[in-house]
């Protein structure tokens, strides 16, 4: 089999890549180790980005997100068991965001392949990339097993859009890059339960630990509170649950949650990991596949989003005027937005976290923070600018 794009993983970053590269008549294929169904049961944050939206307009897969997705003027931030406060991305830099749950965007994101008719072929095993470093001569290929009968794809160029456990940033020779890795010393225990929500979603800074809340519909709240790491999903049944969530937010929101069973419970650890380059010869990694950040800012599906919008357009470039120089620059383009994400990932999790070693001190540094955050309207525009999201840079 040949094709122009082999685009390994079918989540978010590889369909939305394969529907910006067949916008413009450039051919792929996709290949996914799940099934569709085990794709579409994974609970992920919808918190779009303007840029985000702009991409899957631009692609055409927004029409279901407008009507139906939530669009927010800023995010609120609780702390010291005080009055929260709005930190107006509006006002402050003319952005709004969108709530519409990953989930959502990968049930459209599949509904327009099938309409294209993407070739897309899931099951498959044993996945191995070959001949990508670009000598001359060699044209790179995709092999991998389906139903035990080993199959191989001819391509141009291949899309790591595999995530962080896949194939395509393992695929790199060693030694090629280098690798920065934060894990940090707590995990979130997420629910979902089937409730209203509040009106914004609010991060909480409290000594007995960091809470936040969020939504996936009117009636599908998100909530999520910080655990120790040693902590299991057995340790926290409901009747623990809710009592531990309220505490922790101001009293005049904490009356405004509303309790129900829930339907999912996870504990996910928190870490930032960033590969460079995120390219190598005609191999290209968007997404997980070459970061993680943790879920503090809500930017892992942006990301993933501006990858795929650098990393396509570029290839737009290449196949329609033959021009390579947005595909060169495409690794250091994408990590100047992802290294920006990290460092406000990590910023937002320092402030809003309890760590282990704090003193009575530290929890006062981060109230005084936050305090000051809410009092200076300059610092207040830096976050909202941090949180709503860069601009994407002109391709060279
Ligand atoms: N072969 C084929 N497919 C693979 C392989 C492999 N060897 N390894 C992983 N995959 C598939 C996974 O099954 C998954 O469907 O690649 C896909 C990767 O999708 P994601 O992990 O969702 O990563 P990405 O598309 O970059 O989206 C990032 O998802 O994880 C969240 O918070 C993250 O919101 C962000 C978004
Ligand atoms: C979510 O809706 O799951 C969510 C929202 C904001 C975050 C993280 C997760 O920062």
């Amino acid at each position: 089999m040949k094709t122009q794009v082999a685009i390994i993983g079918s989540g978010p970053a590889g369909m939305m890549l394969a529907q910006l590269l067949a916008r413009h008549g450039i051919e792929s294929v996709v290949l996914e180790r799940q099934t569709r169904e085990h794709v579409l049961s994974r609970i992920r944050a919808g918190v779009l980005e303007t840029t985000t939206v702009e991409l899957l307009r631009e692609i055409g897969v927004a029409e279901r997100m407008e009507r139906e997705g939530h669009a927010h003027d800023g995010v609120r931030l609780a702390f010291a068991g005080r009055e929260s406060f709005f930190v107006d991305t509006v006002k402050t830099v003319g952005k709004r965001f969108v709530v519409y749950g990953q989930i959502e965007i990968q049930k459209d994101l599949y509904a327009a392949a099938e309409a294209r008719g993407q070739l897309l072929i899931d099951r498959v095993e044993a996945v191995a990339l070959h001949d990508f470093d670009a000598a001359p001569g060699r044209r790179p290929s995709v092999s991998y097993l389906r139903d035990g009968v080993r199959e191989r794809i001819d391509c141009d160029f291949i899309a790591g859009c595999d995530g962080f456990h896949g194939v395509s940033r393992r695929a790199m020779p060693p030694g090629v890059g280098r690798k920065y890795e934060k894990v940090y010393p707590f995990g979130w225990l997420g629910v979902l339960a089937r409730v209203p929500h509040l009106p914004d979603v609010t991060y909480v800074n409290h000594p007995r630990g960091f809470a936040l809340a969020s939504y996936r519909a009117d009636r599908l709240s998100r909530y999520y509170i910080q655990v120790p790491l040693e902590d299991r999903v057995e340790d926290w049944p409901d009747e623990r649950f809710w009592p531990e969530l309220k505490a922790r937010f101001p009293e005049d929101l904490a009356v405004r949650i509303v309790e129900g069973p829930s339907i999912e419970k996870s504990i996910a650890p928190l870490r930032s990991y960033v590969h460079e380059p995120m390219q190598y010869g005609r191999l290209f990694l968007c997404g997980d596949a070459a970061h993680i950040v943790p879920p503090t800012g809500a930017k892992g599906l942006n990301l993933a989003a501006s990858d795929v919008a650098y990393l396509g357009r570029a290839l737009v470039r290449h196949y329609r005027d033959g021009d390579d120089r947005a595909l060169a620059a495409y690794s250091d383009t994408a990590l100047r937005r992802v290294w920006s994400s990290v460092r406000t990932s990590w910023s937002l999790t320092n402030l809003l976290h309890r760590f282990p070693h704090f003193t009575p001190f530290d929890q006062k540094a981060q109230e005084v923070e936050l305090d000051f955050l809410m009092r200076s309207p300059h610092a207040l525009a830096a976050l909202a600018e941090q949180y709503a999201g860069m601009p994407l840079e002109p391709l060279p």
